[in-house]
């Protein structure tokens, strides 16, 4: 049978660890040719545990590194991927951080690192993808010209105290994917988001690393059980399929109902 990413080239930004390296373990197992992304010298060994993994399945990847807030960085890194392999079929922006801080408190550095990652780095490494998918049209690997899944949260929606630079980034992606989506839908292009809940990651480590905040955060979770990786690779790479060829500028929030107002679940 015909894995659902065959042949296909996806980049996943932000993949040496948490919900990339799980995208790419999912899309590897469909067939898809993964470049591996991280940002930093000190995650190359972790990206490289996430390729081995891969290969060792019989899946492909390459470990890449590139700070996806850097342009150049972000323009060699597809110029590097298109070279190697002929084209980019599948974007995953994934990169993401926080940087959390009471409002008064946060710093022009702290607001201006996370917008730069997780915003802006969104739109350069779209933008490039954009300009290849463009260049090249349909090419019978997909029914698109080429897809990106925006890695957003519950909190594109969810109003966050302490985390304002966190919530904005969100909040922009989510206009910036769908006003894309709607730019480039006539060019065969699909572009969505995947907003996750609380999944088990590093990034949130201290939200569940103890039963009493494990107890207070499924709180929050009206299926009661925090979110794996795993649940948003398989997202992934149903939105990135064929099978979602009608799916464009929107958000698949896979969150265990954290958006359906759990505190209502009583009697208000
Ligand atoms: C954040 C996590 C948080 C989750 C649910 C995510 O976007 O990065 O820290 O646990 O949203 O609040």
């Amino acid at each position: 049978m015909k894995r659902k990413l065959q042949d296909q080239v996806a980049i996943i930004t932000g993949a040496s660890s948490g919900i990339g390296a799980g995208c790419a373990k999912e899309m590897a197992k469909e067939g898809a040719n993964v470049i591996v992304n991280y940002p930093v010298a000190q995650a190359r060994e972790m990206a490289e545990k996430v390729v081995e993994e891969i290969v060792a399945n019989g899946g492909r990847a390459m470990a890449y590194k590139c700070d996806v807030s850097n342009e150049e960085e972000v323009k060699e890194m597809f110029a590097g991927v298109i070279n190697e392999f002929g084209t980019v079929d599948i974007l995953i922006n994934n990169a993401g951080l926080q940087k959390d801080a009471p409002f008064t408190e946060m710093t022009l550095d702290q607001w201006n690192y996370v917008l730069n990652v997780n915003l802006t780095g969104q739109f350069l490494c779209a933008r490039e993808a954009v300009k290849e998918f463009l260049r090249r049209g349909v090419n019978g690997k997909s029914k698109s010209a080429g897809k990106i899944i925006c890695m957003s949260s519950v909190h594109e929606v969810i109003p966050w105290a302490g985390h304002a630079n966190y919530a904005a980034s969100k909040g922009g992606v989510m206009l910036m994917m769908k006003t894309i989506a709607q730019e480039f839908a006539p060019r065969k292009i699909r572009i969505n988001s995947i907003a996750p809940g609380a999944i088990a990651t590093p990034i949130n480590h201290d939200a569940w690393d103890t039963q009493a905040h494990l107890q207070e955060l499924l709180k929050l979770i009206p299926q009661k059980r925090v979110g794996q990786v795993e649940d948003i690779g398989k997202a992934a790479v149903w939105l990135a399929s064929d099978d979602a060829d009608y799916v464009n500028g929107t958000t698949l929030f896979v969150d265990g109902g954290m958006t359906l107002y759990p505190g209502f679940e009583d009697n208000g």
